[in-house]
């Protein structure tokens, strides 16, 4: 690995010379007169937050409207999720702009490529490794010795970097094992401080971990700016980005994606994704509107309630919240006298979409009485509000925001809490004060399925 900059006549090492000598300006710009000095907050400088795009919609608005330059972004999740597809996704967009480095700590470069022309990532569709450096602003470095990263990063000078990943890195000078606690937190430490040296902005990927034995990116999250945890069903297409830390933005955004044999494509509309075959309406359907972040989604729940042959009868939840499942039944049978102790219940959201949220208590309420009475919901109504143990609708959080969603859907009719204010959403607004109330206006007699 380079140590210093020698001066030579090919493309590449011309650009590591300008990179060289643009850092020491930054730097020097960077400096203080009076170092340690306290500042107000007018004499602080803002031009740092100048974000720019990270080439995805949906990425850009979970990071709070784009990129802010010399962050630390962390990206989480369980391997084999994505993360890798996404982030050479981005550095593929960035590198028509910026100079971008991808640290691939665990494939080779030659895997990268293979990868990158699985995805058509143009750039890297070169016929050889070097033509891609050649060719384009994207870097690639196989190397997991973090001195050897921070030597590379020095010497670049990238706008953008990714490690991929935390785990696979070691500092030489630490005795422990690549993956444990404190290598982990050394190498993100000695990153960020380059990071922010440098400006530098940093996408670092932390594999989810049950094993103890590898430090995850929980061990990471007060290091770094931002926190964004890529998660999904591994057998479902569907992959949602959401952010639960950022210094620069809202926190539970979500970004929608779905991984096809191309990689990652943006899901604009997510509720066109998880809202189910609309034509094919069965008993014991209703549809909510689940909100992400500020971002409303359509939603299908499915409720199954048949007689049970066990002793105690079954309950299984996908995407719904358990035991709040468990909570929906006993009101539907002290309050409504379904018989549900001697019946099977499941629950499951369309996509495995997790609901775990109160507004989409009613919903499941309304399912899981259209299943016992084997009726159907008026396909075009949604259903919001969150039920009490005594049987009461409570309000709902963004109200007006998911009602809206619905109507832009093509829906006509919500069932919504009573005394919620509302302006116009053009939908017909059916307000109820219990769930008795809720299961009346869902469930009128003459939808009684053949
Ligand atoms: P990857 O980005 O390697 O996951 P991570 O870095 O989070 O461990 O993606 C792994 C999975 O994605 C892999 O099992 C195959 C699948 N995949 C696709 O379905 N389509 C694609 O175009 C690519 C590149 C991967
Ligand atoms: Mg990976």
């Amino acid at each position: 690995m380079e140590q210093t900059v020698t001066p030579t006549t090919t493309p590449t090492d011309g650009t590591r010379l300008v990179a060289a000598q643009q850092s020491k300006t930054r730097r020097s710009q960077g400096q203080d007169p009076v170092p340690n000095a306290a500042l107000t907050l007018a004499q602080i400088s803002d031009t740092n937050l100048q974000r720019f795009s990270s080439g995805y919609s949906e990425l850009d608005r979970v990071l709070g409207s784009g990129i802010v330059p010399g962050s630390l972004v962390l990206v989480g999740g369980d391997p084999g999720i994505g993360k890798s597809t996404l982030l050479l996704q981005m550095m593929n967009a960035l590198a028509h702009r910026y100079r971008v480095l991808y640290v691939c700590a665990e494939e080779s470069g030659h895997q990268v490529k293979l990868r990158a022309q699985r995805l058509e990532v143009e750039q890297l569709a070169a016929s050889s490794l070097e033509s891609i450096v050649d060719r384009a602003d994207l870097y690639l470095l196989p190397e997991t010795d973090l001195e050897a990263i921070v030597r590379e990063l020095d010497t670049l000078q990238p706008q953008v970097a990714v490690i991929d990943s935390i785990q696979a890195i070691y500092l030489p000078t630490l005795t422990s094992a690549p993956g444990s606690v404190s290598q982990v937190r050394e190498c993100t430490a000695a990153l960020m401080r380059m990071a922010k040296r440098d400006h530098i902005t940093l996408f670092i990927v932390g594999h989810v971990t049950k094993d103890g034995a590898i430090a995850g990116p929980k061990v990471l999250e007060h290091l770094v700016d931002t926190v964004l945890y890529f998660e999904g069903d591994r057998f479902a297409s569907h992959r949602l980005l959401r952010s639960v830390k950022n210094r620069f933005g809202a926190t539970h955004e979500v970004g929608v994606f779905e991984m096809s044999d191309r990689g990652l494509a943006e899901v604009l509309n997510p509720s066109a994704l998880f809202l189910g075959d609309r034509e094919e309406a069965t008993p014991g359907t209703a549809t909510i509107v689940a909100c992400e972040g500020t971002r409303p989604i359509v939603v299908e729940l499915q409720a199954l309630a048949a007689p049970t042959s066990y002793a105690s009868p079954r309950r299984s939840t996908t995407g719904v919240e358990y035991n709040r499942f468990l909570q929906i039944l006993a009101v539907l049978e002290k309050r409504l006298g379904i018989p549900l102790s001697k019946l099977d219940a499941y629950v499951s959201s369309s996509g495995g979409l997790n609901v775990s949220e109160p507004a989409a208590d009613l919903g499941v309420a309304i399912a899981v009485a259209a299943s016992f009475r084997d009726r159907m919901v008026d396909p075009l109504t949604v259903i919001l509000g969150e039920v009490g143990l005594g049987g009461q609708v409570r309000s709902v959080s963004q109200l007006e925001l998911r009602l809206k969603e619905a109507a832009k859907l093509g829906f006509k009719r919500a069932i919504i809490p009573k005394g919620q204010v509302l302006a116009e959403t053009g939908l017909e607004l059916i307000p109820v004060g219990r769930v008795a109330d809720a299961i009346v206006a869902a469930l009128p007699a003459q939808t009684r399925s053949s």
